[in-house]
């Protein structure tokens, strides 16, 4: 096992694993030289680019985990459905419209066709799995449904998902349509990450805190559960809901439902779900900060949490590109000098 199917496990592994959300990326000096001529795309559908990519927060801080070089939205291009990044931003063209784009999307669908369209991410994984050591593990993501939902009938990061949601209450057939094609095709989209070598599954439910806390509960929460059941069957899954606070409840019933951990945002304080595993929670703002701030609100978390088994470092959401190198390192430094009093 892995150092954070160990920590999953509630193993006592003496230290706090660490890796953060959006690790690699925009904030490192290395990173900046790959993209310098290279779109976001082309880096994305290059095995190798991908997987040096990937390992190069490794290589600086030595971080118990890697999340393979990709986006949430790789998965609708694969789909066909026009997906660029070319101004730094996703942008759709080709949305969801109506009950027909749904009809015409899961006509066109089989498993064969997305593993076909998804080569080069399973040769990015495998040559990513081959280059990390054992201990370390190799976290592939998705969408969760609503955020994957919303990109689609949106077209791009909406403020509001306005469109969404006022399909949703207006249609609830037709949106549960898409629904479940969400749900069959990111099981798809998973499972082959973790036939090329993926540990450990994250859904990134980004929008998660658009809905009212009662629809997520009995709307949308069973979405979620589809498809941690299915994937935690061979490895655990961590579900991150940005605004996560709000959905306590439903949250909660994850847990009995294949999520084995919750990763928080930093609305919400980092030992609320007692024993329960859970990732978190440092505010990503700290690291724009100073180091010795950045020091002490790390100590924070961690005396708030790491004592007690079941417990991964993490930011509350993606590091931000204008953090300063010292604050990363402050950060790292702190985490792994911390030895839990279990
Ligand atoms: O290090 C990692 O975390 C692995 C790679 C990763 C990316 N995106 C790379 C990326 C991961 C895990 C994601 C997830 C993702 N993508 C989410 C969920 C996490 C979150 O932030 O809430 C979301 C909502 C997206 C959609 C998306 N992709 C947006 C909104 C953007 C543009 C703004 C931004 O955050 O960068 C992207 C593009 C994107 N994804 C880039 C990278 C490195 C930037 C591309 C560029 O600079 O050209």
């Amino acid at each position: 096992m892995t150092i954070l199917e160990k920590t999953i496990a509630k193993e006592k592994i003496e230290k706090v694993p660490i890796w953060f959300m959006r690790q690699a990326g925009r904030y490192l000096p290395e990173y900046q030289m790959i993209k310098k001529d290279r779109s976001f795309m082309e880096m994305v559908m290059d095995p190798e680019i991908a997987s040096e990519i990937t390992l190069q927060p490794i290589k600086r801080f030595d971080l118990d985990a890697a999340i393979i070089f990709s986006d949430i939205l790789v998965i609708l291009h694969a789909l066909n459905m026009n997906v660029s990044f070319d101004n730094g931003l996703p942008e759709i063209s080709k949305v969801v419209n109506d009950e027909n784009d749904i009809d015409e999307l899961v006509k066109s669908y089989s498993s064969e066709m997305l593993s076909d369209r998804l080569k080069y991410y399973s040769k990015a994984i495998e040559l990513t799995r081959k280059g990390l050591q054992t201990e370390k593990t190799l976290i592939g993501f998705a969408a969760a449904p609503f955020t994957l939902a919303s990109y689609m009938i949106e077209g791009k990061t909406s403020k509001t998902h306005a469109k969404t949601r006022a399909w949703m209450y207006s249609n609830p057939h037709t949106f549960g349509k898409l629904m479940d094609f969400i749900v069959k095709s990111t099981i798809d989209y998973l499972n082959i990450q973790i036939k090329a070598g993926a540990n450990v599954i994250q859904l990134f439910d980004s929008w998660g805190d658009a809905m009212a806390t009662d629809i997520y509960l009995k709307h949308l929460v069973s979405y979620i559960e589809k498809i941690s059941e299915s994937v935690s069957k061979k490895v655990p899954v961590i579900y991150f809901c940005r605004g996560a606070s709000i959905h306590r409840e439903s949250l909660t019933r994850l847990y009995k439902k294949g999520v084995s951990v919750i990763s928080l945002d930093w609305r919400l304080p980092i030992n609320s779900f007692g024993d329960y595993p859970v990732q978190g929670n440092l505010d990503p703002a700290v690291l724009l900060s100073n180091p010795d701030t950045v020091r002490n609100m790390t100590l924070e978390v961690l005396n708030a949490r790491g004592n007690k088994p079941g417990f991964i470092f993490n930011l509350g959401h993606g590091i931000y590109p204008e953090t300063p190198m010292e604050n990363v390192e402050a950060m790292v430094n702190t985490v792994k000098q911390f030895k839990p009093n279990y």
